[in-house]
């Protein structure tokens, strides 16, 4: 296998930060080992392992490595080779008798079950197979995974633990010297049948092309973990079950902000590993040195010393306690983070870790105002949420409205749940107190975006058909293509593009290729006189596995995929990178930094303009079955990781991130047609939250609404998402499309409770483009056009500005990369 020269750059990169994401959750010091020896290698991660979750978010690698590949290539040997084969036929048989039951819903259900297909997970086996591989040192990886249209189950061999997996587990702990437990895994699963008695566990996670070497690495020590969990860790039964998850029309999101630790901190509930912990190799002592206060920014100094035997790096988080008043209050949130760099034994850094107080206001539904209430703001650092020390107090006399706000996103049915007792008492730490006055607040400024007059000439030059175009993605005129993730026309196996038809008015292509683990295209691709296929011959094996021949042919999925065709070939090979969920695990901006820059490089080598990524939905509930590529249960990390790698991609000349989706998508059940219900307080403060740190900081080019409804009407379809929100009160200068196939395949089914979004509803609102496109959203636009009459009529107005926006765009991206 001849790798080129970006390839072997980019791996190497990639092999270096991964341990960055790994999260150490129990140790007893017996590993690092010191050499590579006999290993008995167990689980069903050992040779099927996951580089990540699938659907739209799974890149089409050359070759990544399993933890058996890593260990091998480290130099073990695996005495465990007769088991791992064993298991391998015992997979084998499952998964068939898993597809065939596939299958047959999709033969009774119809098309609409090809969803379905293609998130569905197996839940893992129960066998008998002996363990009994020689050495004195056992490695047991338990995989899962999980992808698009379907969620998880609280179900043994999914969320929990298969009764093979907890006797197998309990068994090696107790029969070898040393052994470790490593998770596999893209989210949560329930250890609480495993975790008091295991004594060294790894969340080694999902991390792309090198998640078996980067394993090595850590297990001899080369490297270390130095991750953090970006989400509570906890047995099934104790996550909140105040709202509802996984509804087939209506989500409703009862427990408000108390999301994650929020939840878990507030009423007192001990989570398996708490958020924010991880432990490394080596030891730290965190010295507090003091905090100050300028104007409104609030500035902890932290010295780390490496205290153990070992080098490493260390997370240091700054929680704050907010006094409850009018609005109650989490016992704590996340203000701020700081990793250290590479400590050696007993060296030490200074951080320094700062918020503005305006960031961690609330919003308050009364007033449409986002205020800070009076009463002692207590200041907590330490290494994870349930290990802080009080260190100074904030004390505010008065209520200090930070901004005016708009009302928006509708209202609920219910009042949000409020725990018992209020976390706003007294608080008596015996810790500095520093007093804040309005004084030192500034007024917020809203600045009007900005659009390039020679777009909006352009677009006033146009037809109003022209404009319609426009605004819906490059279809060809027979109708939309994409099933998912597959309508690019001039990029092979990108996802889609904007219409080529304005080609000699000066207006250029956008093309968009998914993410967020890599960017996703075909391994290879042909050109002849047709224009460009792809020749990659796997990338939808599984998927055509689990249809029928009719919806085979019905959608276009040969499955020879251009074999037969005689054009030029093409390589285009992209580097899968960690999953979401564990690059906010590395509790670093700097290391999603980089994974953008290695995506935004190869953006360029292929042409494509905008990457559909990053992901940062919120991790409500454990069971959403793309948390995987989300962040995080705190919008502070989801954000700020957001801004990382939307930093790093957009370095390079004429490529954009695509933040998504916004806003709610956090479960995959019925997900072109789910409602999510939502409170303005949790929109605001919970799942809004991240992605207005990730615009203003690093200024993405795209956003892509989401498919559910919020509170009864689609997002893209929100006037008050699309343009109060993201233009007017952030000053989002970039585009908005929507998610894929909303409005066409997705608005047929007269079965649902609520209808598809559809193109005139979106433009109307301000959301510029329908993704990937379809003669139906040309319809939809020409007819809705003057026409009071229609659900959502709209204006020449209404085209033009969004076609203008399309425009602005798609010359500054093709520009800037001349
Ligand atoms: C997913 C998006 C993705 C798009 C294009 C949709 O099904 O929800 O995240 O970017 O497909 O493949």
């Amino acid at each position: 296998m001849k790798l080129n020269e970006y390839e072997i750059r980019h791996i190497e990169k990639l092999r270096k930060l991964a341990p960055e994401c790994m999260v150490l959750l129990k140790s007893d010091k017996s590993f690092p080992l010191e050499t590579a020896g006999p290993v008995a290698l167990y689980g069903n991660g050992a040779r099927r392992t996951i580089k990540g979750g699938t659907g739209s978010g799974d890149v089409n690698v050359r070759h990544f490595t399993t933890v058996e590949e890593g260990l091998i290539n480290a130099g073990f040997t695996i005495t465990t080779q007769g088991w791992l084969d064993k298991y391998g036929e015992v997979w084998e048989q499952a998964h068939k008798e898993f597809k065939q039951a596939i299958r047959s819903k999709i033969e009774a259900e119809g098309l609409s079950a090809i969803m379905l297909g293609i998130g569905a997970v197996m839940a893992e086996p129960e066998y008998e197979i002996v363990p009994e591989g020689e050495g004195d040192t056992a490695i047991y990886v338990l995989a899962r995974v999980s992808g698009e249209g379907s969620d998880r189950q609280p179900i043994t061999g999914d969320f929990q633990l298969s009764k093979t997996e907890i006797r197998d587990i309990l068994q090696l702990e107790k029969q070898y010297k040393r052994f470790m437990l490593v998770l596999n895994v893209g989210g949560v699963v329930d250890l609480t049948p495993v975790a008091g008695q295991v004594s060294n566990i790894l969340l080694l996670s999902q991390l792309g092309m090198t998640t078996g070497d980067s394993f090595a690495d850590v297990l001899l020590g080369k490297s270390y973990p130095s991750g953090k969990l970006a989400s509570t860790w906890a047995a099934w039964e104790d996550y909140s079950q105040i709202g509802d998850f996984g509804g087939q029309d209506d989500t409703r999101y009862q427990e408000g902000i108390y999301v994650g630790y929020r939840y878990f901190d507030t009423v007192g509930k001990n989570p398996i590993f708490p958020f924010g912990y991880g432990l490394g190799y080596t030891d730290f002592d965190i010295i507090r040195e003091g905090f100050s206060l300028r104007g409104t920014q609030v500035t902890v100094t932290a010295k780390v010393k490496n205290t153990g035997a070992f080098c490493g790096k260390e997370a240091v988080q700054m929680y704050v306690s907010i006094p409850s008043g009018k609005l109650d209050q989490p016992y704590q949130i996340l203000a701020a983070f700081e990793k250290t760099k590479e400590l050696e034994i007993n060296e030490e850094q200074t951080l320094q870790l700062s918020f503005n107080m305006e960031s961690i206001a609330s919003y308050d539904e009364e007033t449409a105002g986002l205020i800070l209430e009076p009463g002692k703001y207590v200041l907590r650092l330490g290494n994870s949420s349930r290990n802080t020390k009080a260190i100074g107090i904030i004390q505010l006399e008065e209520v200090i409205e930070v901004q005016k706000l708009s009302h928006v996103g509708g209202t609920p049915d219910f009042s949000d749940w409020k725990p018992e007792a209020m976390a706003g008492e007294e608080r008596s730490e015996d810790v500095p107190v520093v007093r804040l006055s309005k004084s030192d607040f500034n007024p917020q400024k809203q600045e009007m975006p900005f659009i390039d007059p020679e777009a909006v000439r352009i677009a006033e030059g146009l037809t109003d058909s022209e404009l319609a175009y426009l605004c819906t993605g490059g279809f060809k005129d027979e109708g939309s293509s994409s099933v998912i993730g597959n309508a690019g026309m001039t990029v092979s196996g990108a996802a889609g593009e904007t219409t080529s038809l304005f080609l000699e008015k000066g207006i250029p292509v956008l093309v968009m290729a998914d993410g967020p683990a890599g960017l996703r295209l075909s391994r290879k691709y042909g050109v002849d006189e047709q224009g460009v296929y792809s020749l990659d011959e796997d990338a939808f094996a599984s998927l055509y596995e689990m249809l029928p021949q009719e919806m085979i042919t019905y959608l276009n999925l040969d499955g020879k995929n251009g074999q037969e065709r005689n054009g030029t070939v093409y390589e285009q090979y992209c580097t899968a990178i960690p999953i979401g969920t564990a690059l906010a695990q590395s509790f670093n901006p700097q290391i999603c930094q980089e994974c953008g820059d290695i995506v935004g490089d190869e953006m360029e080598r292929f042409g494509v303009h905008l990457w559909l990524a990053p992901a940062l939905n919120i991790h409500r509930s454990p069971l959403c079955g793309r948390n995987f590529e989300y962040y995080s249960e705190d919008p502070l990390i989801s954000g700020k990781m957001a801004a990382g790698i939307t930093t790093g991609t957009q370095m390079h000349p004429g490529c954009g991130v695509t933040i998504k989706h916004f806003v709610c998508n956090n479960q995959e059940t019925n997900r072109f047609h789910s409602n999510s219900v939502v409170s303005e307080r949790a929109l605001r403060d919970i799942y809004m939250k991240g992605f207005e740190i990730a615009i203003k900081e690093a200024g993405p080019y795209a956003v892509m609404s989401s498919y559910n409804l919020l509170n009864g009407e689609h997002t893209s379809q929100r006037y008050d998402l699309m343009e109060t929100v993201l233009r007017t009160e952030w000053g989002y200068e970039g585009i908005v499309m929507s998610d894929w196939v909303s409005g066409s395949f997705a608005g047929t089914s007269d079965t649902v409770k609520y209808p598809g979004a559809c193109a005139s509803g979106s433009i109307q609102a301000g959301n510029d483009i329908m993704m990937p496109g379809g003669k139906i959203h040309h319809e939809d636009l020409m007819s809705s056009l003057q026409d009071a009459g229609k659900e959502y009529p709209i204006t020449r107005a209404n085209l033009e500005k969004c076609a203008a926006r399309m425009i602005s765009m798609a010359l500054k991206l093709n520009r800037d990369r001349e």
